[in-house]
């Protein structure tokens, strides 16, 4: 008989509800959510109430919980230990959408890996994250956490970060398991605002939201969380047909369902659930294993199972598949293997690594005259702006224990990097606050520089979970810090700190530069600086687009064509009468030092047979003054399908290096799944034809170089 066999056959209903209840104790807790966290007790682990915890950190409170867990227990059935592992635990990387403007899985990979590592040295044995929300919407402000608009991006993101933080073997005590949020489509909240309901399509469901997370099941993660929101008025912790009958079933996903706080419980406030035993039988019934800080399984199981609502073989199914991740992470043979086991990497290796990642993680929108990069020697620099001083901003949303690590601020980092110039240092105006009292002084400093560095943007507290904003732009009063600012003639750099687009349009046109540090992690400041002086010249490409106005929201370049496409100068045409379709700055985007050139793709033969790879080949030359990392973008579009498909739908991307005047051929394999569409049946299938395939350093379509082939019968 099987460790779990026996297990199951042993434990009382008491025992088998409590490995289902996830919560977070009292002392030494990160609140994440509403409610008390304090309504549970160190005896309710004892008691085997409670299989997992959440939000506790520490590990020598892990470890004297887990040693309650595995030595008092009448099973000694170890606990599941959790917590927001997103970009960091002490040592924080960019925040998540920064960090996917680099196009780097490479990096991607490494920094949940140095993630997971910390956080396992500490005790964590499971992450809530990566998370996958794609969002064309920066009203939302969960934007700031997730991979951008786009699912081939997601699709990366998801296998990356599942690798990194889960390792070769989840049983390494430096692995954590992952867990793909929130399930699914939760970017696509209706007019941006939090937790509201999501309308999508089944097919855009299908082709958008749902591959990234596909992407994780079969990446092997071990933890799916649901989101929120209702879809069409299905919540996502109560939807049957998608968890178990689309991930389970058809997609094979053999791991466990964590809800988002509260989220079970919540079934009663959506309006589908009269009681919490009616929430939890949904939520069980659904497929739903642990139930995170709501009383539905706690409380509302056993009444559920006695008014026949569930029945105790679906109990025992889903202990089943919670004691399967335990087994699988180690942690029967092991329990207290996490929190016992120090980190190899030397944190100075750490801080290299997210330093690099910061810098290759900046976005330049704008670099008038060249005004960029700094001279090592020179004029007198005007640093201003409420974010020049701040740690808060460098680590954003979701910081894990990161504030307890000394993040380096725009100030000490270019302070550092430029030590032969003069740097004066105002803040001007809060990033927050309504007093403006301090913006002559920054003006005043402004007119006695040579060259103002402008940090503003978005205070890190309006970023991240229940922050939707009607206007994502400056915070506090800094937008008329800015103009004060840039009316003094001096050459402005915006230093745009954001966890999402801001729409500052103007600004942005009277500033000389522009570039988006977003929140650029624990060596921000450094990471900053290392890009201001040219030694990591900048390389970030926008993983959204950038609205030019707040009117064109949703907004994103996988577009389907319309009956009546944009034509300049024409009526009767889709449009806007007051502003363009185009956004300020599309998906891709980011300038450098430097300058680069694309050839035409090439391809073996433009008539390929289904189950043909299509090959592509395109020269790249750097034909500027400086060495420099760039992204080259390989998008496709069936020209005529059974159904209208997007423009241009992305399929490869590839960043690399190359010095001044270097150049190289880049090689794009497609494979049969790249010309598939899903039918009107939502079944993917390949449908003959012409496919235009188009390469470029954006999605620009004015500016991508195209090659046409046709996908023979
Ligand atoms: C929060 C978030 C989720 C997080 C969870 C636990 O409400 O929605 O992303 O993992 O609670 O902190």
């Amino acid at each position: 008989m099987s460790r779990i066999d026996d297990l199951l056959s042993r434990m009382t209903l008491d025992e088998k509800i409590g490995q289902l209840v996830m919560q977070a104790l009292g002392a030494g807790t990160i609140v994440t959510g509403p409610g008390a966290a304090t309504d549970s007790s160190v005896d309710d682990v004892r008691q085997g109430r409670i299989g997992s915890i959440l939000n506790l950190v520490g590990r020598d409170r892990i470890l004297a919980l887990q040693k309650i867990a595995v030595e008092e227990t009448r099973l000694g059935i170890p606990l599941l230990v959790g917590l927001d592992v997103i970009h960091g635990y002490l040592t924080d990387a960019p925040v998540p959408l920064a960090e996917t403007a680099a196009f780097r899985p490479d990096l991607w990979e490494e920094t949940a890996r140095m993630a997971a590592e910390e956080a396992a040295e500490d005790g964590v044995h499971l992450t809530f994250a990566p998370m996958l929300d794609l969002a064309r919407d920066p009203r939302w402000g969960r934007m700031v956490e997730g991979p951008g608009e786009d699912p081939y991006v997601g699709r990366v993101m998801a296998a990356a970060k599942t690798a990194g933080f889960q390792g070769r073997d989840l049983t390494d005590p430096l692995s954590i398991g992952a867990t793909a949020k929130h399930f699914v489509a939760y970017g696509a909240v209706n007019a941006g605002r939090e937790y509201a309901s999501v309308e999508v399509s089944d097919r855009t469901l299908h082709e958008f939201y749902l591959p990234a997370f596909k992407a994780a099941v079969d990446a092997g993660t071990v933890a799916i969380m649901p989101a929120f929101h209702d879809i069409a008025g299905r919540p996502m912790s109560g939807d049957k047909a998608l968890l178990t009958g689309l991930v389970r079933d058809t997609w094979g996903f053999d791991g466990i369902y964590v809800s988002d706080y509260d989220a079970i419980g919540e079934l009663v406030a959506h309006g589908v659930a009269a009681d919490m035993a009616e929430a939890a039988a949904i939520g069980l019934e659904a497929g739903m294993d642990i139930d995170m800080m709501s009383a539905a399984y706690r409380e509302g199981l056993k009444p559920a199972i006695e008014r026949g609502l569930v029945s105790v073989d679906l109990l025992d199914a889903t202990v089943r598949r919670v004691l399967a991740v335990k087994e699988r992470l180690g942690l029967f043979d092991n329990p207290y293997a996490r929190g016992t086991i120090a980190v190899a990497r030397p944190r100075q290796e750490r801080r290299a690594l997210v330093r690099a990642v910061g810098a290759a993680s900046c976005v330049l929108l704008k670099n008038d005259d060249a005004v960029l990069p700094l001279a090592p020697t020179g004029g007198r620099i005007a640093l201003i702006g409420p974010f020049a001083t701040t740690k808060r901003e460098m680590i954003g949303a979701w910081y894990g224990l990161g504030d307890r690590e000394e993040a380096v601020t725009i100030e000490a980092g270019v302070r550092a990097g430029f030590p032969h110039r003069e740097v004066v240092v105002v803040e001007g105006v809060s990033g927050l606050g309504t007093e403006t009292d301090g913006i002559a002084e920054a003006v005043a400093a402004a007119g006695e520089a040579d060259l103002v560095l402008l940090a503003v943007g978005e205070a890190a507290e309006l970023s991240g979970e229940a922050a939707s904003r009607v206007r994502p732009g400056f915070t506090g009063r800094q937008a008329e810090l800015v103009s004060a600012v840039i009316a003094t003639g001096k050459p402005v750099v915006i230093l745009l700190v954001c966890g999402r687009p801001l729409i500052e349009t103007e600004a942005f046109a009277a500033a000389a530069a522009v570039l988006v540090i977003w929140h650029p992690g624990s060596e921000g400041g450094a990471a900053v600086a290392e890009v201001l002086s040219g030694r990591r010249p900048p390389s970030g490409k926008l993983p959204v687009s950038w609205p030019s106005h707040l009117g064109q929201v949703p907004i994103f370049y996988a577009q389907r064509n319309t009956g009546r496409p944009y034509a300049e100068g024409e009526f009767f045409v889709t449009k806007y009468v007051d502003a363009s379709n185009e956004p300020l700055y599309p998906f891709g985007y980011g300038l450098s030092y430097t300058t680069f050139e694309l050839g035409e793709p090439i391809v073996e033969a433009t008539r390929f047979k289904p189950g043909e790879t299509v090959n592509v080949t395109v020269r790249l030359a750097n034909t500027g003054p400086v060495s420099a990392d760039t992204t080259v973008f390989l998008f496709s579009h069936d020209c005529v399908a059974s159904t209208a498909r997007p423009i241009l739908e992305l399929k490869r991307f590839q960043t690399v290096t190359l010095a001044a005047g270097e150049e190289t051929f880049l090689h794009f394999d497609l494979e049969p799944a790249d010309f598939e569409c899903l039918g009107p049946d939502l079944v993917p299938r390949a449908e003959p034809g012409d496919f235009v395939l188009s390469v470029g350093f954006s999605a620009d379509r004015r500016l991508v170089k195209t090659v046409r082939v046709t996908l023979g019968d």
